[in-house]
């Protein structure tokens, strides 16, 4: 039987629309549920009394539901012992074989002496490897620095989830006397100074900063200062603020299935590459992973733990989380920028800002 041309055409029309539509997830944006109507992600009952108990060291209620079991045979716990009150750790996530990053880093923004009234750390957080040679490579750096902290887990982007909660756990285990702590990730640019300034007013950086350099009267200037109290920052959880929905076409690196992740938005989430704790934070947020079913993503997960454990992020602008094209005036608030993986790019820009006052 012949079917007439345009009845054909207008049928493979059809066809290929369908296939677009179900390539894109089109079909599964129609399935997906309201975030802000119904959110519900395992474990679903009050965490809040369970999560103090586990705070307190008590058996709780309900026993956890997820928990990550580390072999620390590289711990740095001698770390922080050594001080009483550490203000900053940077947590630096880090792939096995950059060990060139590492020196980079240790050179530059990851110097602890950097300021002579601020107690700061540095460490590394790197999993197992399968080769041998980087594993002795990795021996030889830790007998030299003692500051790269080994688990048993794969070292793999797939584990990047692993890593963070080794980091959290390390915190929790070792290293609790820090007012914040700054995970970052190997590749970026971070200014220590402007980190500082921006911890000592979170929510007003860099606006405050910049009216230091202008002239207010003293009125005016009093004023300000007292309004500054305001900020309550014992639980902060701060970088570039994403507001972002999950992505459904196959072709995506991101791809989520409505089984693994039914709703239509993610928790407002900081994006990974680097981001502020305040210690109370970062430990209510690690209790909160032993009722947080695991996500494979890390930025993610650690959303859900904030979202679960009812702690706001903040947002600032000057936490870059690509490449800000560097010149020497653009970089004066600058936090953090994705993008400097060579250390030789890095110990140039973070040398020049340094001598503007800005690093
Ligand atoms: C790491 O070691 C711990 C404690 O020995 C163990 O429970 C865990 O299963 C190990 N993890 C992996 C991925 O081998
Ligand atoms: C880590 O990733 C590897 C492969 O990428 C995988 O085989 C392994 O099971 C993952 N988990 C752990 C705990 O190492
Ligand atoms: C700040 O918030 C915490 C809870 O997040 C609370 O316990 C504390 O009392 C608050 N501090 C001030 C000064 O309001």
């Amino acid at each position: 039987m012949l079917v007439p041309t345009r009845k054909l055409s207008r049928i493979v029309l059809v066809l290929i629309s369908f296939t677009i539509l179900y390539i894109f997830g089109v079909h599964n944006h129609l399935f997906e549920i309201n975030f802000y109507e119904d959110f519900h992600y395992p474990y679903d009952g009050n965490i809040e009394p369970l999560v103090e108990q586990l705070k307190n060291n008590l058996t709780p209620d309900v026993p956890p539901i997820n928990s990550y079991n580390f072999k620390y045979y590289r711990s740095c716990a001698y770390k922080c012992n050594n001080v009483k009150k550490l203000k900053l750790v940077y947590i630096i996530k880090s792939a096995p074989e950059n060990i060139n990053k590492r020196i980079g880093i240790r050179q530059t923004w990851g110097y602890e002496k950097r300021f002579s009234d601020v107690e700061i750390r540095t460490v590394f957080l790197v999993g197992e490897t399968k080769t041998k040679v980087l594993e002795q490579s990795l021996d030889e750096e830790y007998r030299k620095f003692t500051d790269v902290i080994r688990a048993n887990f794969t070292d793999s982007y797939y584990n990047n989830t692993l890593k963070t909660m080794m980091g959290l756990q390390w915190v929790n285990k070792y290293c609790l006397n820090s007012e914040f702590y700054m995970f970052v990730d190997d590749d970026y640019y971070v200014s220590t100074k402007n980190v500082l300034r921006f911890l000592r007013h979170p929510k007003k950086y860099p606006d405050y900063v910049k009216e230091l350099f202008v002239q207010v009267p003293t009125f005016l200037r009093t004023k300000r200062e007292l309004s500054n109290y305001e900020e309550n920052i014992s639980r902060l959880y701060a970088g570039y603020v994403f507001q972002s929905s999950p992505h459904r076409h196959f072709t995506s690196k991101w791809y989520v299935s409505l089984e693994e992740y039914p709703y239509h938005k993610w928790p407002p989430y900081v994006t990974a590459g680097a981001y502020v704790l305040s210690k109370h934070a970062l430990i209510d947020m690690y209790y909160t992973s032993f009722y947080t079913k695991h996500f494979r993503f890390d930025d993610i997960y650690i959303g859900l733990l904030a979202y679960k454990a009812k702690i706001e992020p903040l947002n600032c602008d000057e936490f870059h989380f690509y490449k800000l094209h560097y010149n020497k005036l653009n970089f004066k608030y600058v936090i953090a920028s994705h993008g400097y993986g060579d250390p030789q790019e890095l110990l140039q820009i973070w040398t020049e800002q340094k001598s503007l006052g800005n690093a």
